[in-house]
């Protein structure tokens, strides 16, 4: 039986290729309106796109039988190994209940004061300058300082710790293989020694992240060293780059809508539903895959053991069903918090309270020093495929 005849279209659009800005978003929202599934033929194994909000949100609902075997429709094949990702079901759930205090809403608050402070500084150094490349000299140095005091390691090792994350980041998206594995290797050294001087001198693993992956027990095991290093890598990976994307679209909308600045630097008590809004609106994980365990269907879809999912945030936050007038930023707007861009069901991200709380603290800090801003003139803004992200957004300031 051919794709066709299981009741799909096809589709031949790569969505992991690099794009003018907000180019992925143009050809998501033409496909959803197109047909309600599409099978994609562009990976070796293909994929079908769930694309509006409800099909979506179905498809997370379905982690009994579509699981994170595969985790991303464009790399079906297994890669690196992350945890808790790869894990379902019950143990899932038990790794994640070791995890989950440290990324609670109370657990974040604690980090408060020092994203303060860090913000400021980095602020701080950058503003007499009058310009910066906003990804690379702000949007991702924040996240890692974060990152690493979350860790309970000193913020300072960002200045080596950063090149190698971002070494091992252009790994995999098309970068020198030979210099991401290098850089891989530092960073499981950077980990390796953080896990044995824990082991040596534990602190208190209410508040010591790697004390408590040392310490703690599941089914009466301690977790293992060479998952205690996958969990730190973890994190890694999918906290720094992420914020970074989202706070060079959320930038890149403010320097272009005056109004809106404007309406969060004269009341920063916006900010909030101003982050909800924004992740809603520039949603940068388009897609989580997930691979089908049982032959089913899924409304008149015929799906067979082993089929890869697209489970389309991307598309589900913009879709008008939804959310009405889905392209406009909407302060307050009702039902915001539904959105996808942090997934949903068990694997649920894991660090979007401390998401929010970055962005927020970025947002406030920010404007209280540079109010105004815009985008380097003849700047041609390009965003990464794949999990997208803007390659470089060059903004400037009065000083
Ligand atoms: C704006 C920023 C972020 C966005 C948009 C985002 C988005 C997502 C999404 C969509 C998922 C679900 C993937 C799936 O279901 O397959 C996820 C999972 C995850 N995220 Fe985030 N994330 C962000 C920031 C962070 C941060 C700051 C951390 C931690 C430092 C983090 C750690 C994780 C982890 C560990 C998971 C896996 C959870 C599990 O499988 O149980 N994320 N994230």
């Amino acid at each position: 039986m051919t794709e066709t005849e299981r009741g799909c279209p096809y589709s031949h659009v790569d969505f992991g290729l690099d794009t003018e800005i907000y180019g992925h978003y143009a050809l998501l929202d033409g496909h959803r309106e197109e047909s309600r599934f599409h099978f994609n033929d562009t990976t070796r194994r293909g994929f079908y796109m769930l694309q509006r909000y409800d099909d979506v949100l179905e498809g997370f609902q379905r982690h009994e039988t579509w699981t994170t075997h595969v985790r991303s429709a464009l790399n079906p094949e297994p890669g690196t190994a992350l945890l808790p990702q790869d894990l379902n079901g019950e143990a899932h759930a038990k790794l994640r209940r070791v995890l989950n205090p440290f990324f609670a809403p109370a657990a974040v608050k604690r980090m408060t004061p020092m994203a303060h402070e860090r913000c400021v500084e980095l602020i701080e150094e950058l503003r007499p300058k009058g310009s910066c490349d906003f990804v690379a000299e702000f949007a991702i140095r924040y996240p890692t300082d974060l990152f690493l005091a979350l860790l309970g390691l000193p913020v300072s090792d960002g200045e080596f710790f950063l090149p190698w994350s971002e070494t091992l980041f252009a790994g995999f998206f098309g970068g020198d293989p030979a210099a991401a594995a290098a850089a891989k290797a530092n960073i499981i050294a950077y980990f390796t020694e953080a896990v044995r001087e824990r082991r040596a001198n534990l602190r208190d693993p209410r508040e010591d992240m790697v004390s408590r992956l040392v310490e703690a027990r599941i089914d009466g095991e301690p977790i293992s060293e060479q998952d205690i290093l996958t969990i730190c890598m973890t994190l890694m990976l999918a906290g720094l780059d992420t914020t970074r994307s989202a706070l060079g679209y959320i930038y890149t909308h403010l320097a272009r809508h005056e109004e809106d600045r404007r309406a969060i630097v004269a009341d920063p008590g916006l900010i909030p539903a101003a982050v909800e809004e924004f992740v809603r609106l520039y949603p940068l994980v388009i897609q989580a895959g997930r691979e089908v365990q049982e032959d089913g269907e899924f409304h008149g879809l015929d799906l067979r053991r082993g089929d890869v999912m697209w489970l389309g945030i991307g598309s589900a936050n913009r879709d008008p069903r939804k959310f009405p007038e889905p392209d406009r930023f909407v302060l307050g707007r009702k039902g915001v918090n539904q959105h996808l861009a942090f997934g949903a069901g068990p694997h649920r991200c894991l660090g979007m309270h401390l998401a929010r709380l970055e962005l927020a603290v970025v947002l406030k800090e920010w404007h209280e020093r540079i109010p105004d801003y815009r985008i380097k003139e003849g700047t041609t803004l390009v965003e990464r495929g794949g999990q997208l992200t803007l390659k470089t957004l060059p903004l400037e300031w009065e000083v």
